[in-house]
């Protein structure tokens, strides 16, 4: 089959890591008898240094006709880089908000799993670890309390701060709609998190969810209050298959979850709307202090890009395979420097994208 990627270089190590991904999905193609097209856009500094602002309307109709986008990251070091002596609205960090918005991007994905080679950077205890943890987060990411109105009133000489969080049914509906249909393609399990005992918006939620789930049988469904949920990930992360989860909460949740990891560098992610349509990234920045030396590791980005043939372009055989060769390599002890540990072989960027390649 054919498809249309967009390219997001980006900045700092984004360009590094980007290239690696390609030789993975270009070996992708050859076993698999694919085309892809690919198309490169401009986004942050790198767009700054060329257009003078963050994102161009040209970058957005460029992704619009893509099937989907695979991203580096873009940024640069806020103490040295000319970007962030513009004002706020013109910076990097401005023109990914903008993507996102334009783009429709509700909904955010972000696998927390443990490679057992790996387990000595995982800051939880062995029994804890268990068997280990492979978990998705699906976070609602442009509705409640961060897109709420806000405003700050004074009466009598005293300040009071409002943020407003609302979720409308649709708007729980769909974010919930992906996280069962993410659950069909893995173990079958939803946790949905939220504060029903308190909020409004979660009883809302709640009620929603259990609606979605009557047209999912086979997955099983369960809730649990986001306090509980912080506790659970660290006490028994192997529980979680997929978690469900409002915009601040999922904010939060995902970071933590991809703590206990306690790998930056492995950590894929993914943004969709209602299409099969999806943003492909890291989790972790641009790396400013290390970019251009060969040292980034690109496992997160082609770890997103196995995302991306997953779930908007529906190649489930060859993301499996990409996942298959990313395991082979670790197995095998190769390891960039943020995942070194004695006795592994080391290997730079370049070395690691050819030996996922091959594998
Ligand atoms: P960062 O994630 O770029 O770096 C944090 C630390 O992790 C650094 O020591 C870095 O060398 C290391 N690191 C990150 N990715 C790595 C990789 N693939 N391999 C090896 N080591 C890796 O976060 P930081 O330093 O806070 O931000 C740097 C820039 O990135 C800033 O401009 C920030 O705004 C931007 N940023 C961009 C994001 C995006 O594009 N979605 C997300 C987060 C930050
Ligand atoms: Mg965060």
């Amino acid at each position: 089959m054919e498809y249309k990627i967009a390219l997001i270089p980006g900045d700092g190590i984004g360009p590094e890591i980007v290239r690696e991904a390609r030789k993975v999905l270009d070996a992708v193609c050859s076993k698999y008898g694919h085309k892809f097209i690919y198309s490169e856009v401009l986004l942050g500094g790198a767009s700054i240094d060329v257009h003078g602002v963050p994102l161009t309307e040209e970058a957005v109709e460029t992704a619009k006709a893509s099937d989907a986008v695979l991203m580096g990251s873009i940024g640069g070091d806020a103490k040295t880089s000319p970007w962030y002596k513009l004002e706020p609205s013109r910076r990097p960090e401005a023109g990914l908000l903008a993507i996102r918005k334009a783009l429709n991007l509700f909904a955010n994905l972000r696998p927390a799993y443990l490679y057992q080679e790996l387990k000595a950077a995982c800051p939880l205890k062995e029994e804890v670890i268990g068997e280990g943890f492979d978990m998705i987060i699906v976070r609602e990411l442009t509705g409640g309390l961060y897109f709420g109105e806000r405003k700050t009133v004074e009466e009598n000489g005293i300040k009071t701060a409002v943020d407003t969080l609302s979720y409308n049914e649709n708007e729980i509906r769909r974010i919930a709609v992906k996280a069962f249909d993410i659950a069909m393609k893995r173990k079958k399990k939803v946790t949905s998190v939220d504060k029903a005992n308190v909020l409004d918006s979660s009883r809302l939620w709640r009620k929603v969810v259990e609606e979605v789930a009557k047209d999912y049988p086979e997955v099983t469904l369960e809730h649990m209050l986001v306090d509980n949920c912080a506790m659970q990930l660290v006490h028994n992360p192997g529980q979680f298959d997929v978690i469900l989860t409002e915009n601040m909460f999922g904010d939060i949740l995902s970071d933590e979850a991809s703590m206990v990891t306690g790998s930056i560098g492995m950590l894929s992610s993914a943004s969709l709307n209602d299409t099969k349509f999806g943003l492909y990234e890291p989790s972790h920045g641009s790396a400013p202090d290390i970019a251009g030396q060969n040292k980034a590791n690109p496992i997160a980005t082609i770890l997103s890009a196995a995302m991306m043939l997953r779930y908007s372009l529906d190649l489930d055989r060859e993301a499996d395979a990409v996942e298959a060769a990313v395991q082979k390599v670790l197995t095998e002890g190769y390891r960039t420097g943020d995942i070194m540990s004695e006795g592994c072989r080391p290997v730079g960027t370049a070395e690691m994208g050819d030996l996922i390649a091959a594998a």
